[in-house]
């Protein structure tokens, strides 16, 4: 298993997990997923992270993406740990811990998964786990894998805006630039050619001028492609992870949209002049 390459199938793994023992492509579903690993139980920068997760529960949720962590501990640690997490971040998820841990205590999954961190030590000289992102499509290949020291805290906004990306790329032949954030342009495929890629965006392609006059700099409007995944999953369930109350959150974003919608309709036209610019 070590160095799993983008697009290969991810191992369908058995685990004891703080939520039961899973088989890992049942425990997906038809959800995308990410695992992320930690170094150990009880360490400040793992807490950290845990606790931030923890807070993006519904984000994850929104996305249609099941999260599962890891660490070389015991469920008795996982547990414990837990506790101190939900303290960290009262916040949380309405009140759960919104996701399962596994106990990697033999690291078995660590080692073929290729998540140890050599430079890292326990007590007894073993390597810890790094901090490993592996993000998976519902398809059950490896759509990404980030992997940072122990010593570097992740970034959980990067890791939903890689998901957008890479969700948003599954569904439509775009590709995204440096810094996108959803909403913004996107790229079109170097590959497509420009026939193709006039009559694909019809919202319209813009081509930046290049010293090199090649036409590969192409911009489009983001295609829309979110769909909303409201099945009635319990919110404090971390296997079903916070469906309910994504569409509790999601009812009252609506709400508020069409209420300033309203507002706006009541103010009177001012005589202003819309500007639409496409700058590149
Ligand atoms: C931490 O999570 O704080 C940590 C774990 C291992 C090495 C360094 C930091």
């Amino acid at each position: 298993m070590p160095g799993l390459l983008l697009g290969e199938l991810f191992p369908n793994f058995e685990a004891e997990t703080t939520t039961g023992k899973i088989k890992f492509h049942d425990f997906l579903g038809d959800s995308w997923g990410i695992l992320f690993s930690h170094p150990r139980d009880y360490t400040p920068v793992c807490t950290t992270e845990l606790g931030r997760a923890t807070t993006l529960c519904l984000e994850f949720s929104r996305r249609n993406v099941k999260m599962i962590a890891l660490s070389i501990d015991s469920l008795e640690d996982h547990h414990g740990w837990i506790k101190d997490i939900l303290a960290y971040n009262t916040e949380g998820c309405g009140g759960a811990f919104p996701f399962p841990i596994i106990a990697d205590h033999h690291r078995e999954l660590a080692v073929g998964l290729g998540m140890l961190d050599p430079e890292e030590k326990d007590e007894h000289g073993m390597p810890l786990t790094a901090r490993c992102v592996f993000v998976i499509g519902p398809d059950k290949r490896l759509k990404l894998s980030l992997l940072y020291p122990a010593t570097t805290g992740r970034n959980f906004d990067e890791i939903l805006r890689v998901i957008d990306s890479l969700q948003l790329t599954a569904h439509s032949r775009v590709a995204t630039p440096a810094d996108w954030q959803p909403g913004e342009r996107v790229m079109v495929p170097p590959t497509m050619p420009e026939e193709e890629a006039a009559a694909m965006f019809p919202a319209g392609v813009y081509t930046k001028d290049l010293p090199s006059g090649r036409r590969y700099l192409r911009y489009t409007p983001q295609p829309q492609w979110r769909q909303s995944h409201t099945d009635s999953h319990s919110a404090t369930d971390p296997n079903t992870q916070g469906e309910e109350v994504v569409k509790e959150k999601e009812r009252k974003e609506k709400e508020e949209r069409e209420k300033e919608e309203e507002e706006k309709d009541a103010r009177p036209y001012d005589g202003g002049v819309l500007i639409i610019s496409q700058d590149d």
